[in-house]
C-alpha cells in the first residue's frame, strides 16, 4: 500500500492500540521498523509534511513531565497532516478532581481519533484501552513499558548494526525502576538480540532472567564484546528507598567514563533514552563522543511515532 505522500507502506496492521513490546509479534516489530524506515525521509524533504492523517485528530495528554516523548508525537502528527491537541495534568480539571476515565471520555466526546497518553502508573495505558474507540499509544506508564522508546531505540540499532540476529546488547543502571528497559527487553530478544543487564543488586529487579537476559553486576566486565550499551537514567524520582550509597559512587561504579569505554569493542554504540544526568550515568564527552547515538536516537523517534500513529490511527475499527 501506498500512504498518500509516495511514502510505502505495508497494511498488516490489526491493532488500534500500542500498550506494550510484550504484546507485539516479531513480524509487527519489523513492519513499524519498516514502515518508519519508509516515514523518514519525510523529515528530510524541504516540506516536512504528508497528508497520511490529514482529516485526524490525535492527543497528547501527559500527566508526567517530557521533552522528547511529547515533542515528538506532536512533531510526528503534523508531519502526518494530523491535527494535535497538548493536554499536561497540570493545567487541566485533573487538577480539580477529575478522574483520568473522565478525562478521557471528555476527549473522545470531542472526536479524538488517537489519544498518546503517558502515565505514573503502571497499566494507565492499557486501562484506558479496553474502554474508549480511539486508539491508545502508552507514551510511558510508570515502571511497565515505554513501547516508541523501545521501538525507536531498536530502530537506531539496526540502522547502525543491520542485523539483530545474536547483537550483544547490554541494558546498565537502573533496570528495577525503567520503563525503557523493560520495552528493550521484549523487543530486542524477539528480534534475536543476546540482551544482557548490569546494574547495582539492588536495581536488578527479581526473576528477570525469565524475561531471557543475563544478568552481571561488574559493569567493567560486562561491557566486554558487546555490540551496545544502552545506558540508563537514573530515576531519582521513582526511588523511594536509598538503593545505593551515593551518586558519586554510583557514578565510580556504574558511570560510562572515557576510561571505561576503552574496555569496549571498537565499534560500540553509546545509546541513552535521555534525558542525561552527566557526570552520573554517563560521562559528558561519552554523551558527544564519536561512539553515541543519543541525538540519532532522537531523531529515529519522529519517524517511529510517525509509523505507529499511521498503523494505529488508519487501521479499521
Ligand atoms: N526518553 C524519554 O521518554 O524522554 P522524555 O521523558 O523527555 O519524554
Amino acid at each position: 500500500m501506498e500512504a498518500a505522500g509516495g511514502v510505502r507502506t505495508e497494511w498488516r496492521w490489526t491493532r488500534k492500540d500500542l500498550v506494550s513490546l510484550e504484546e507485539l509479534s516479531r513480524e509487527e516489530i519489523e513492519l513499524v521498523l519498516d514502515t518508519a524506515e519508509s516515514f523518514k525521509e519525510v523529515s528530510a524533504r524541504e516540506v516536512k509534511k504528508v497528508p497520511a492523517l490529514r482529516g485526524k485528530t490525535v492527543a497528547n495528554l501527559f500527566f508526567e513531565p517530557s521533552t522528547r516523548t511529547r515533542t515528538s508525537f506532536e512533531l510526528a502528527a503534523k508531519r502526518l497532516s494530523a491535527d494535535i491537541v497538548n493536554f499536561s495534568s497540570s493545567g487541566s480539571s485533573t487538577v480539580k478532581g477529575e478522574s483520568l476515565k473522565d478525562t478521557v471520555r471528555n476527549m473522545e466526546a470531542m472526536q479524538v481519533d488517537t489519544l498518546v497518553v503517558r502515565h505514573s502508573s503502571s497499566g494507565a495505558a492499557e486501562y484506558l484501552a479496553r474502554f474508549v474507540k480511539a486508539g491508545v499509544i502508552n507514551a510511558g506508564d510508570g515502571i511497565h513499558e515505554h513501547p516508541t522508546q523501545g521501538l525507536l531505540d531498536i530502530f537506531t540499532i539496526r540502522e547502525r548494526k543491520k542485523n539483530l540476529e545474536g547483537l550483544k546488547v547490554c541494558l546498565v543502571g537502573d533496570i528495577l525502576h525503567s520503563r525503557v528497559a523493560r520495552s528493550n527487553i521484549w523487543g530486542l530478544t524477539k528480534l534475536g538480540a543476546k540482551v544482557s543487564v548490569c546494574g547495582p543488586p539492588t536495581l536488578i529487579p527479581s526473576k528477570i532472567e525469565e524475561l531471557g537476559v543475563t544478568v552481571g553486576y561488574d559493569l567493567d566486565e560486562a561491557i566486554r564484546g558487546q555490540d551496545v550499551l544502552n545506558i540508563l537514567r537514573i530515576q531519582l524520582e521513582r526511588q523511594r528507598g536509598a538503593f545505593f550509597p551515593s551518586i558519586r559512587e554510583y557514578a565510580a561504579e556504574y558511570g560510562i567514563s572515557k576510561e571505561r569505554l576503552e574496555r569496549a569493542k571498537k565499534d560500540v554504540l553509546i545509546m541513552h533514552p535521555g534525558p542525561v544526568n552527566r557526570g552520573v550515568e554517563l560521562a559528558g564527552e561519552v554523551a558527544d563522543g564519536p561512539h553515541s547515538v543519543i541525538l540519532d536516537q532522537v531523531t529515529n523517534g519522529i519517524a517511529v511515532r510517525m509509523a505507529v500513529l499511521f498503523l494505529t490511527t488508519m487501521v479499521e475499527r
